[in-house]
């Protein structure tokens, strides 16, 4: 019998589509245009990373790193964690190596909730949560973040939380806003998992890109949370290595062998040769981490100035390296989605509608605005301010 397309797939995963990472960066290929889109940076690392890696592929470490990954970089992902937060883990036991943070947070979501377990998270979302939270069965239960400052309402917070809600799933520094979650947020975050003892899994790939003073801070620092924990990180974001997908997930021991047990049917093992590399990174000294932030920075601006004057309306970010912006004042109907179809045509340039950050039933939302990265070099991101200003006129 035929079947269309749409009636093979599961129904968990209806509405989900193709991510739109794939589809808008497919659209800066066919247009040739600058792909402010995904956040990937348009140079390399550090070149001590990217030796580590060529020595480990000509040493021969090509074959099936240990399940929960080389036992080096476990180390320096402890190492780390004690040495920006103070947070002490055990290698063997407390820290999993996966195939980048999604893979993380996949395991992680499929290792732990039953189905009818509600997540709550925070909204806009990273793509790949609520698809996972529905792979698993689960339920999400968003809570809006608003513009112009993101700030967390808790009250919010804690009227999402029911007696089905067994996570609260967290992203600071937070992509696609920018926000960086202050301490008192995150203490009243930590207060409600205690009272209600939820599982907190904390998403903190943009752990190194905070600017303006902001301070990143681990909820599993604060007090009671480390045995209630996960803290989910990779190398992508802070080594300029996203296509090596090495990610990592530190817990207590028995939340980390729930995350490894799926984890294990997922990819198994992942990214041999760029595990040790991944730990030459992790043990960099600060300055390369404070130099990260500082030039990132200076992205920032450099791109922030260009929207304000090419006419939108811009939430300037604390961490991440993403910037929102309100498409209002350049199209009245708002609408974010069909603005960032058209743009490549326009002016060639690209962007991510945040509409699809949102639960379907909060769309309005997000409905007019838009994600631009900033992690591109210098004159590629003047060439897109320049193009954009044509938009305005
Ligand atoms: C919030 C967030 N989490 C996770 C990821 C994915 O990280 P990785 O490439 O290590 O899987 C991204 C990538 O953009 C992200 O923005």
């Amino acid at each position: 019998m035929a079947r269309d397309q749409n009636s093979y797939l599961t129904s968990r995963l209806r509405g989900f589509g193709s991510t739109i990472f794939a589809e808008m960066t497919a659209l800066a290929d066919e247009k040739a245009a600058i792909n402010l889109g995904q956040g990937f940076p348009d140079y390399d690392g550090p070149s001590v990373v990217l030796d580590a890696a060529v020595d480990a592929i000509r040493s021969g470490q090509n074959q099936y790193p240990p399940g929960p990954g080389i036992a080096d970089l476990r180390l320096a992902v402890a190492e780390h964690q004690r040495r920006f937060y103070g947070l002490s883990y055990e290698p063997d036991g407390e820290v999993l190596i996966t195939a980048g943070a999604t893979e993380a947070l996949a395991g992680a979501v499929l290792g732990i909730l039953e189905a009818g377990d509600e997540v709550v998270l925070l909204e806009p979302m990273y793509d790949s949560y609520q698809a996972c939270i529905a792979l698993a069965g689960a339920v999400t239960r968003p809570v809006t973040l608003r513009p112009p400052a993101y700030g967390l309402d808790l009250e919010a917070l804690r009227a999402a939380v029911t007696p089905r809600t067994r996570m609260i799933l967290l992203n600071t520094p937070h992509n696609p806003t920018g926000a960086v979650l202050e301490r008192e947020e995150l203490q009243g975050i930590a207060d409600l998992a205690v009272e209600h003892d939820l599982i907190v899994v904390s998403d903190e790939v943009y752990e190194h890109l905070v600017y303006d003073g902001a301070q990143h801070v681990s909820i599993a620092s604060l007090p009671g949370m480390r045995d209630r924990t996960l803290v989910i990180s990779s190398g992508g974001k802070t080594f300029n290595t996203t296509g090596w997908k090495v990610g990592w997930i530190c817990g207590p021991a028995k939340l980390v062998a729930a995350t490894r047990a799926a984890k294990q049917f997922l990819t198994y093992v992942s990214s041999g040769p760029f595990q040790p590399a991944i730990a030459v990174g992790l043990r960099l000294p600060d300055e390369y981490f404070v130099g990260l932030a500082a030039d990132l920075r200076r992205k920032r601006d450099r791109l922030t100035r260009g929207l304000v004057s090419a006419g939108f309306e811009t939430f300037t970010p604390r961490g991440t390296y993403f910037v929102t912006v309100d498409i209002r004042p350049l199209r009245s109907d708002g609408d974010g989605y069909a603005f960032c179809r058209e743009l490549p045509d326009r002016c060639g340039v690209v962007g991510i509608p945040n509409v699809v950050f949102y639960d379907r039933s909060h769309e309005r939302e997000g409905r007019h605005l838009v994600r631009f990265a900033f992690c591109k070099r210098d004159e590629v991101i003047d060439e897109a301010v320049e193009r954009l200003m044509g938009v305005a006129s």
